[in-house]
């Protein structure tokens, strides 16, 4: 059975009236999937087990939820999860919410699919600190899992780290963000957000260059840039991108984020250090933090002369996008 995200009539139907320079902003229906990994309701049922389990971590303690909560706008809330690997300075937990649509996953983008992204954190010491082959050796222990494995992935070898990595990944493209007032606005419902919401999109897209990175509808152009968030030279820590590859157009390039369900996941940034949308908007609107001697700081980012107004406004168009908590059963028990 072809595992379908199910989507309210409203969408669907609301989709066709949307007019043509609005529908970038609705998301799309289906959800890029592999061809090695097509969702099907076992996959996403066992990878949601997987993906609220403890005991995938050393300690028994730590799940994916830990630091990617569904009621924490699926991040921890705190400025910086612990250190990942050496030589990457500590960074903010980003939402995982609609992270099946990116190209690119992490701050810097180092791997492309979730499938890859999915093992890192089990064996990152400073997350869940357990060697895959001890884990994969642990599940196998447990008929529950043996028997869920099966019928999810029949004949690809029972419980291995493809087939692990797999099944997080399927949950995973299940996590997309819900219908928001701004979604309404842009299927035709003008009254849907307010007015000062509305100048506020029209700033987002005009007179702030905000679209010129957080474009379509995840607000994100999936690319690279610098904002001028640190100080010149970056002392060999968070050098961003630049850590994948030394190309000097990564130097300091961290990956655009989504500003769906900004509202629920503060702090901001990479390093997690600002605590509020006005700030960040501040920011990003001003050239930066850091007006000059910032080596590589991204051309689009400029001053542009914005009032307190028009931040506030701003401001007031980012909160549309938050949409309502997925229907989602937390599990409460696992397999045995
Ligand atoms: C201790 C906290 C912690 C745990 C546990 C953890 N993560 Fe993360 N996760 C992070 C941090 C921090 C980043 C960003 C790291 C970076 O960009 O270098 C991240 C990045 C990600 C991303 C990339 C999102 C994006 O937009 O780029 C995904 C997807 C993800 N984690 C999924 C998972 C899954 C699945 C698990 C469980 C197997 C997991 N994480 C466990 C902290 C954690
Ligand atoms: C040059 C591309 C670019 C432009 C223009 C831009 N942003 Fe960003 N934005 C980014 C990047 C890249 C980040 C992450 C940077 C980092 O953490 O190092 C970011 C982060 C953010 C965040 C924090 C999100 C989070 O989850 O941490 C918000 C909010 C934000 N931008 C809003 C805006 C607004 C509002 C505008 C217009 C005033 C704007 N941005 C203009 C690229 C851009």
């Amino acid at each position: 059975m072809i595992f379908k995200i199910s989507l309210s009539a409203l969408l669907i139907s609301s989709f066709l009236f949307a007019t043509q320079d609005m529908k970038k902003w609705l998301r799309p229906l289906e959800v890029p999937q592999p061809m090695d990994n097509k969702l099907t309701s076992e996959r996403v049922e066992l990878g949601k087990l997987l993906y609220f389990d403890a005991r995938l971590s050393s300690s028994e303690q730590f799940s994916c939820a830990t630091c990617h909560s569904p009621k924490r706008g699926w991040t921890d809330l705190e400025p910086v999860s612990k250190a990942l690997g050496a030589g990457r300075g500590p960074r903010n937990s980003p939402t995982i919410l609609n992270a099946g649509y990116q190209n690119r996953q992490f701050w810097d983008g180092r791997v492309k699919t979730l499938e890859e992204q999915a093992l890192g954190p089990i064996e990152a010491d400073v997350e869940m600190n357990m060697p895959l082959d001890e884990l994969i050796a642990k599940l196998d222990k447990i008929d529950g899992y043996v028997k869920l494995f099966n019928q999810a992935y029949p004949s690809e070898g029972g419980i291995t780290k493809i087939t692990l990595a797999k099944a997080i990944a399927s949950f995973e493209r299940t996590v997309v963000s819900t219908i928001a007032p701004f979604d309404k606005y842009a299927m035709g419902d003008k009254k849907a957000i307010s007015k000062k919401a509305v100048a506020g999109f029209d700033l987002f897209k005009g007179k702030a260059h905000c679209m010129d990175c957080h474009d379509n509808f995840n607000f994100s152009n999936g690319s690279f840039h610098n904002i001028g968030l640190n100080d010149g030279e970056l002392q060999g820590k968070e050098l961003g991108r630049y850590l994948t590859k030394q190309r000097a157009a990564w130097y300091g390039a961290f990956k655009t984020p989504t500003l769906r369900d900004v509202t629920k996941s503060a702090p901001y940034f990479h390093d997690g250090s600002v605590k509020t949308l006005e700030e960040a908007t501040s920011i990003c609107s001003s050239g930066g933090r850091y007006a000059n001697g910032v080596k590589n700081k991204s051309t689009f980012m400029l001053d542009r002369k914005l009032s307190q107004t028009e931040i506030d406004k701003i401001v007031s168009f980012l909160k549309t996008l938050e949409g309502p908590d997925m229907k989602l059963e937390v599990p409460s028990k696992f397999p045995q």
